[in-house]
Parts: C-alpha cells; structure tokens; sequence
C-alpha cells in the first residue's frame, strides 16, 4: 500500500513539506466527510450482520451529515467483502462491518488476497449477539434432546445451513456437530438471510443463527428453535432454554461485530467515525430495536479504535490454536 519508495525526489520533498503546514488530523477533520461513506456488509442482504449495519448507518449518517449507504458484497464466509475493504482507499469512506470472522479467518484460511490482520484499522466495537439452534418447522423434534437424537440417526441426510467457511453460522455448526458427535450435511449461503428463507421453505432442515435474524421467525412460529447459546435466556425469547438448560452444557457461542476501515486511515477520521458510532449505540430507537432482536449495544468505551484493536487481537489469538488443533481450514 506504501509507494513512497517509487516516488521521485521531487514528489516525496513534496509530500514531506506542504502537507506538513496543516497538521494531517485537522485537515481531516475539517473536510471529513463531504461526500457519501459506504459501508461493507460481507454477507447478504436481510441477515444478520445487515440488520445491524443498517440500522446503525441510519443513525451514523444523520450525525456525519452524509449518506452511510450499506453495501452487501457477501461470499466466501465474508471474506470477498472483506478483501474489497482491505483493498479500498484509506480515506474513510469504505468501510466495512463484520463480525466473529475477524478472528477466526485469519486461522481459517491459509491463503487470502488481502492480509487478514494488518489489513485494516479499527473503529468500535458495535454488539455481541447471542446465537440460536433452530430447524424448519416441520422437523421431527420438540425439544433438544429430541433434536440430538435425529441428527445422531439421520447423519448427513441433514441440511445444515451456514454463511460459508468463517460465517458464525459455520462455526456454531461445527461445534454442535462436534457436540453431537456426528457428520451432517452443510449447504453455504452468501448469507443467513437467504439461508433463513429456504429454512422457512424447508428446503434445508437446520441452522444455527443469530438472534438478530432469528427472534422473529422464532417468535411467529415459522421455525422451531431449541436452544440460545448463551450461558442465560434470552429477554427476547424468554421461553426458549440455554444450550446448557436443554442438554448440552457448555455449548456457549456469541457473536462480536466490530467497524473497520482500511489500514492506512488517518486517525482523526477514525475518531470521527468512532464518534458517530457511539452517537447510533446510546440512540434510544436503536437500543430498543436491539432488545427486540435479543441483543444490546456496547459499552461507548468499546466502541473505540484502542479498545476495539485489542478485542481483536485477543479473539485472533484465542481461535488460532482452537482451529489448528481441529484442522479445519477453509483452503
Ligand atoms: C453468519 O452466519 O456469519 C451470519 O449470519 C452472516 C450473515 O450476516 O448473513
């Protein structure tokens, strides 16, 4: 990303001197942003990772003063969304949401177009969304004990529905069937979105997804749910036990999203950003509509480039020796 080897003599002296008589972070703050941001979703269009984009960019862009327009490039467990942000210009206006797979794709996938982990600059934290285990209405258990039994039985005659190597759907999938102690079949989506409409269809038989996605579907009957994947119930699905409650105890997954922007973003811009997100988080619309899909906002100081790059770090390094030792990669 770095040229400044290539520049002449005379382009590097002025890159070095002119800029240097307004300070990079008040150029930056005085213009920033004059024009409409983007933001990266790596998944598809109606999941959960876009219900949370676009409910936060409504609120964003009102205090930017600038359009935040969410962009859905989902494939490869969102690693292509991803690789459009690591790649884009560092200047703040594409930016990218996503989730867990920050983490674990650097594990995951041995070879990327775009550096996994120095590829980016953080802005926040934004939420951490509990899971659910659910299946189409029609399959033939009632509870999880019931389910367990019918996938230990049925083995790969399951459809297993997942967001692709890397998606949280993915990785809640391998722990069950690892829970379970059996192989099922699973079928990748560019998304849980369109995953959640062939479960309703009954086209695929199971998922495990975020509450995000989920609650809705839970709560109106058009699919079954067995378990949340959290140590405690969920307020919004007060009815449905802990993966513990129903039989498997310590089955517990949850699901950080976090802001990123390409590396090389200056650090006022980032601040800026980081501001505006907060501003979304304690917006009292938005922390209600979050408790209605089982989740709640970060705290604001989470919601910061510092706390959020060591949230990062850490999950990177608490999944590399979880995946190596599975031997399961994406490639
Ligand atoms: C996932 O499984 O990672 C998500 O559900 C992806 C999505 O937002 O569709």
């Amino acid at each position: 990303m770095n040229q400044i080897t290539r520049r002449s003599a005379l382009t590097l002296a002025a890159a070095l001197t002119i800029p240097a008589l307004v300070p990079a972070p008040l150029r930056a703050q005085g213009t920033y942003p004059n024009k409409p941001i983007t933001i990266i979703v790596p998944f598809a269009a109606g999941g959960p990772t876009d219900v949370v984009t676009r409910l936060v960019a409504e609120i964003m862009s009102r205090d930017l003063g600038q359009p935040v327009v969410v962009e859905n490039v989902g494939g490869a467990g969102g690693t292509l969304g991803a690789q459009r942000v690591a790649q884009a210009r560092p200047d703040g206006y594409t930016l990218l949401l996503h989730h867990i797979g920050m983490g674990t794709t650097p594990s995951l996938y041995r070879r990327l177009a775009y550096d996994a982990v120095n590829g980016f600059e953080t802005v926040g934290l934004v939420t951490e969304v509990p899971m659910t285990i659910i299946a189409k209405k029609d399959f033939p258990a009632n509870n999880l004990a019931e389910m367990i039994q019918v996938l230990r039985e049925r083995k790969q005659n399951v459809n297993l529905a997942n967001a692709g190597v890397g998606a949280a759907s993915h990785i809640c999938g391998l722990l069950l069937q690892s829970a379970v102690q059996t192989q099922l079949t699973t079928v990748p989506y560019r998304g849980t979105g369109p995953a959640m409409t062939d479960l309703i269809s009954g086209t695929v038989d199971i998922m495990c997804d975020q509450t995000t996605n989920t609650t809705q579907q839970i709560n109106s009957g058009a699919v079954k749910a067995f378990a949340v994947t959290t140590a405690t119930r969920n307020a919004a699905l007060p009815n449905l036990p802990t993966a513990a409650e129903a039989g498997l105890p310590g089955f517990e997954v949850s699901v950080w999203h976090g802001l990123y922007a390409p590396k090389g973003t200056d650090s006022a811009i980032l601040n800026r950003l980081s501001r505006a997100l907060q501003v979304a988080l304690r917006d009292e619309r938005l922390m209600a509509r979050f408790a209605e899909l089982g989740t709640a906002p970060v705290s604001q100081e989470q919601a910061t480039p510092d706390y959020h790059r060591r949230y990062w770090q850490a999950d990177v390094a608490k999944w590399r020796p979880i995946i190596q030792a599975a031997g399961q990669y994406a490639d």
